[in-house]
């Protein structure tokens, strides 16, 4: 259940380009939290909470890991947090990722950017209910690449980059055609990227989780909506029906 908790500041650390990991101690989020969901921070100057999501939880440390990119003032003001400072985050957020599959199923994982964080917590899950799991990570340079040693810990991984400076050069469906038979993905990662993926993989059962730009985070303001796809009407609120769906619930 979302909750209005203070966190408290254990360490925040550039690791890659602009990209900073911001880990966080709250017993009730540790323990609450599940691959998939987010986090909505408040930060001071700034009227509207911030989605980040949960890049992987500590429970008997009553720890939880973000990974943020900054691209405008709220991530800039969290990239300036300091260990030891309290932050007020409503959390933890949105439905997350079912971790119902087969026995011993061959999983892709596909993120993009920022859409890698909430992989890496899934991944370790997967991989500890015996699954295999193959990740295609896509960055947009060699500077900009984080986590490809953590996400080795529980199997392959690929790296693209746009510019070609590090791994395959291109995007991450250029490389997902050459990793073999999978039972299931889960991808992660900007709605063109998503997009490209989906119809790639059109066929194998998926889910995508939406990282796009959110209001109030519980529900309340209809910010986030996305339609339905195909001949149903309606739609789904990103923030608590989502982010995750399954692949061809909503029109990207
Ligand atoms: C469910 C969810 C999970 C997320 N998880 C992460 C995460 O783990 N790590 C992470 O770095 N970010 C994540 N994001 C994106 C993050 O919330 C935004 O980058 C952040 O809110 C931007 O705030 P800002 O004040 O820095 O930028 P703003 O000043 O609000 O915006 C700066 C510029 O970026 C654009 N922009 C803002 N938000 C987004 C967005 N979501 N997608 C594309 N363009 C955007 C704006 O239109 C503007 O041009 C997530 C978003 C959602 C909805
Ligand atoms: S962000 Fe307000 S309803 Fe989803």
């Amino acid at each position: 259940m979302i909750k209005k908790e203070f966190m408290e500041i254990i360490s925040n650390k550039e690791i890659a380009l602009d990209t900073f990991e911001l880990v966080l101690k709250n017993k009730y989020v540790s323990q609450a939290a599940g691959p998939g969901q987010f986090l909505h921070i408040s930060l001071p100057g700034h009227t509207l909470r911030r989605p980040i999501s949960i890049a992987s939880v500590d429970p008997d440390a009553c720890t939880v890991t973000t990974i943020f990119k900054v691209i405008g003032s709220g991530t800039k003001a969290l990239s300036f947090c300091k260990e030891g400072e309290m932050i007020d985050v409503l959390g933890p957020g949105g439905n997350g990722f079912s971790l119902e599959n087969e026995a011993g199923s061959r999983i892709l994982l596909v993120g993009g950017g920022i859409g890698v964080p909430p992989l890496y917590y899934l991944g370790k899950q997967l991989a500890a209910q015996g699954h295999k799991i193959v990740s295609v990570l896509g960055f947009q340079n060699k500077e900009s690449v984080f986590y490809e040693e953590r996400f080795k810990e529980f199997g392959e991984v690929h790296i693209a980059t746009d510019n070609g400076s590090y791994g395959t050069k291109g995007f991450v469906t250029d490389v997902i055609g050459n990793i073999g038979e999978i039972d299931r993905y889960y991808t992660v990662g900007p709605i063109p990227m998503l997009r490209a993926v989906t119809e790639k993989l059109a066929g194998t059962p998926g889910y995508i989780s939406l990282e796009e730009r959110m209001g109030c985070g519980i529900g309340a303001c209809y910010a986030c909506v996305i339609p339905l796809k195909g001949e149903e009407h309606g739609y789904r609120k990103i923030c608590s029906e989502g982010p995750v769906f399954e692949a061809n619930e909503v029109a990207l």
